[in-house]
């Protein structure tokens, strides 16, 4: 983030954290049928999920030639492939003979994809190299049985996937720059684009996909949810919000920004300060923690279950064990608070069925929720109830 920025949002805190007040939005109410109806669910996934780039793996996961990953996001299986010139492709993980899975899920190496129901092959481009008995097929020239593709880019040391199924005309470049906004370069002046995975891990979440979303952009759950872990270094339901179109930035003042006052602005650094949540929508989480990043996007699996992937970010690889102890640290701190989230998350999940609520009450410090449900109804064409 640029200095003056830096300065602008520490004002703002400075003088919120004087008065005990907060910035504060609209309060709403939030229908079940958000987290229970199927048919909700599908045009979410259609015109929201489908629609949007989203955060998947770091790019140094794909960093050599021939490095594949394949995954499914959202119901649909993708084989990420970065090619012979680094240019790294999106493609349905689908065999264009009779639809086997041409990888298993995971990272392989690989020189050219080949099925392995009848051994059709693939270049990293995509493109038909080669099938046994090919004179059997002249219904099916092999200019048209590349693989489906998906589109793909990178920016901010991340690989984004919009997971759909291109159209044969539909370009597969996607303009990230344009998508991820101004916020975006706050994380790049960071130096996000050449920073390196310490950590990932993968789960399933027994929660709708935007239970995790509502959770991470409110601090009104902090003293009580995290009591015993990050609550005593927040300050008490303090929202700083930003918007830039859909997406959000909501600053985390540390009690220690108290001290600044004392500081030349000149002097100020945010990051030492506060963590920094960018919210890139629809479905990538990114918590700025001054030196290093903690994120995770979910990927909606049904109604009610999600696959969340997260990955920690830090400038460089550790060189001593003393740095590896130091980000391992960062890390169970991390999931320490952001496993009671989830788990917090699931719990909400489990109750909505019960006829107890028809709505769930969200409170003027909780208005960024609000704005998020409001961008994916509007995407989805629906009503907000
Ligand atoms: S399904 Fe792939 S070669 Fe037959
Ligand atoms: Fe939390």
């Amino acid at each position: 983030m640029q200095h003056d920025e830096q300065v602008r949002l520490i004002r703002r805190a400075l003088a919120l954290i004087a008065a005990g007040d907060s910035e504060r939005g609209e309060a709403t109410l939030s229908p079940v049928a958000r987290y229970l109806d199927p048919a909700r669910f599908e045009r979410e996934r259609e015109h929201v999920i489908c629609r949007h780039p989203v955060a998947v793996c770091p790019s140094a996961q794909l960093a050599r030639p021939g490095d594949t990953l394949a995954v499914d996001l959202a119901g649909l299986p993708v084989l990420l492939v970065r090619g012979e010139g680094g240019e790294l492709r999106g493609f349905v993980n689908a065999c264009r003979h009779r639809g086997a899975r041409l990888l298993d899920a995971g990272e392989h190496s690989k020189r050219v994809l080949i099925c392995p129901y009848h051994s059709w092959s693939y270049r990293l481009d995509g493109t038909l190299a080669g099938r046994p008995h090919a004179a059997d097929f002249a219904h099916a020239p092999p200019g048209q049985c590349a693989l489906a593709r998906v589109a793909v880019g990178e920016s901010l040391g991340l690989v984004w996937v919009v997971p759909r199924v291109l159209a044969p005309d539909e370009s597969a470049v996607l303009d990230l720059r344009a998508h991820l906004g101004r916020f975006a370069q706050d994380l790049r002046h960071w130096g996000y684009d050449l920073w390196v995975p310490f950590h990932q891990r993968s789960f399933t979440n027994a929660a709708n996909w935007k239970i995790p979303f509502e959770g991470n952009l409110e601090t009104y759950h902090f003293q009580y949810a995290h009591r015993d872990s990050i609550a005593p270094l927040f300050h008490d339901n303090l929202l700083i919000a930003d918007h830039d179109g859909d997406h959000q930035r909501l600053l985390l003042p540390k009690r220690s920004m108290a001290g600044l006052r004392d500081q030349d602005p000149a002097q100020w650094d945010i990051g030492r300060h506060s963590n920094i949540i960018y919210f890139f929508f629809p479905a990538t989480f990114i918590l700025h923690e001054g030196d290093h990043a903690n994120l995770f996007s979910v990927w909606p699996e049904a109604v009610d279950r999600s696959t969340v992937r997260a990955i920690t970010l830090i400038p460089e690889l550790p060189a001593t064990e003393k740095a590896r102890a130091h980000w391992r640290k960062n890390v169970d701190s991390f999931w320490g608070a952001l496993d009671e989230d989830f788990a917090l998350g699931v719990s909400c999940q489990s109750t909505l069925a019960s006829g107890a609520n028809t709505h769930w009450h969200f409170g003027r410090t909780e208005c960024s929720a609000a704005r998020f449900h409001a961008a994916v109804e509007r995407l989805s064409g629906l009503t907000i109830g």
